[in-house]
């Protein structure tokens, strides 16, 4: 199976959809092997887990502000009040960029992601894209600019001056395209774990008060918690050879959806999968992806997810829903991602 250049083309509308699927095709997701491993390689070390531990202190101070904003209310959605604004918060303060562009920037990724979905797409959803695309190479063409004129200390200027094995620099449309990679694959899966995570809590009385107890346990346990309700369950794939999966012919070429979501729940790979268990010790699971297109960023979220999950729940020892579990609705973003609606409670 791959997910190289050909399944990009199912983003082609035509030459009204045009700015959109250069950006695209330059995303790390859709690259062909060979620049695919290159690209790669000359970023991923800004994420290895050593480098992204710098990062800790901005995360803390993040979470801590938007839990003392939550604290003056008495009351929060969790998901507008913290699980939102923090990976967003946290990409544009490692990317050294100004919070008052934030707006814009939420504009566009929103145009951009409801473009990405796939299916047919209305003139407006098409127009929306290409506004987005322009507005993101734009922006992003200028910061790369200041960064080459004054390199800083922040990973837009690390993505600048990253060289491959031949001494190269990443060209101003690839830095595009991974900018706005970061920005669409960095938020919203972020932002959706942290609230589903808050959501198997409150639903697992006992491993919430365990983990109060024991803040410790978040260390191994945010594997067991992401295993247990991700907010992403599917990955595209198109299929390299034919096939037979559990019976079922897949002809070379045919574009499929792999569940991760259900190996994750696996009765083979974990005992009583379908339960919460912060002290499973070690967990694997797929929620990453697996391969060469496996989740650059995981250390980055799972830094995130370590802080913000015990520190919402220290804070605030008798957290609890203000609506029945019944109430809180998990919905499909596209067909890619998870999310809740929204999740209320109080303490
Ligand atoms: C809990 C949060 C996250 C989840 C569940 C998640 C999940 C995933 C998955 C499943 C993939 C593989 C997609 C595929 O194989 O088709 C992926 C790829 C990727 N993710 Fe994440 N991600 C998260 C957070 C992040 C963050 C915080 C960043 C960056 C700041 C990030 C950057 C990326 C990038 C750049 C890729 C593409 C890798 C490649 O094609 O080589 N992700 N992510």
């Amino acid at each position: 199976m791959t997910s190289d250049g050909r399944t990009v083309m199912a983003y082609d509308s035509g030459e009204g959809g045009k700015r959109f699927l250069n950006i695209m095709k330059r995303v790390l997701l859709f690259l062909e092997p060979t620049d695919h491993a290159r690209v790669r390689k000359m970023v991923s070390k800004t994420f290895m887990r050593r480098n992204v531990e710098e990062f800790r202190p901005f995360v803390a101070e993040t979470i801590d502000y938007l839990l003392d904003n939550m604290e003056r209310e008495g009351c929060a959605d969790i998901v507008s009040d913290y699980a939102n604004p923090l990976p967003i918060t946290m990409i544009f303060r490692i990317f050294g960029m100004p919070l008052e562009d934030l707006p814009l920037i939420e504009r566009w990724m929103k145009d951009f992601a409801r473009r990405g979905e796939l299916g047919k797409i209305s003139p407006e959803v098409e127009h929306g894209g290409e506004e987005a695309a322009k507005g993101f190479s734009d922006y992003f063409r200028k910061q790369i600019a200041d960064r080459r004129a004054r390199p800083r200390d922040d990973v837009i200027s690390t993505f600048v001056q990253a060289r491959d094995d031949d001494g190269n620099h990443l060209t101003d449309d690839e830095l595009i395209a991974m900018c706005v990679l970061i920005f669409m694959a960095g938020h919203e899966s972020t932002s959706n774990m942290i609230a589903f995570n808050t959501f198997s809590l409150l639903r697992n009385p006992d491993q919430l008060r365990l983990l109060q107890g024991n803040p410790g346990i978040i260390e191994d346990g945010i594997d067991e918690l992401i295993r247990y309700d991700a907010s992403v369950h599917v990955a595209q794939r198109v299929g390299l050879k034919d096939v037979v999966v559990a019976g079922r012919e897949i002809p070379a070429g045919e574009p499929c959806l792999i569940m991760q979501g259900a190996a994750n729940h696996d009765p083979e790979q974990y005992d009583r999968p379908d339960r919460l268990d912060l002290t499973r010790g070690k967990v694997q699971h797929l929620v990453f992806g697996l391969g060469s297109h496996s989740c650059l960023g995981n250390q980055l979220a799972k830094l995130e997810l370590r802080l913000a999950i015990p520190a919402l729940v220290q804070r605030f020892p008798g957290i609890y829903l203000t609506v029945p579990q019944s109430d809180v609705r998990s919905c499909n973003t596209g067909l890619l991602l998870r999310h809740l609606k929204d999740l209320p409670v109080s303490w």
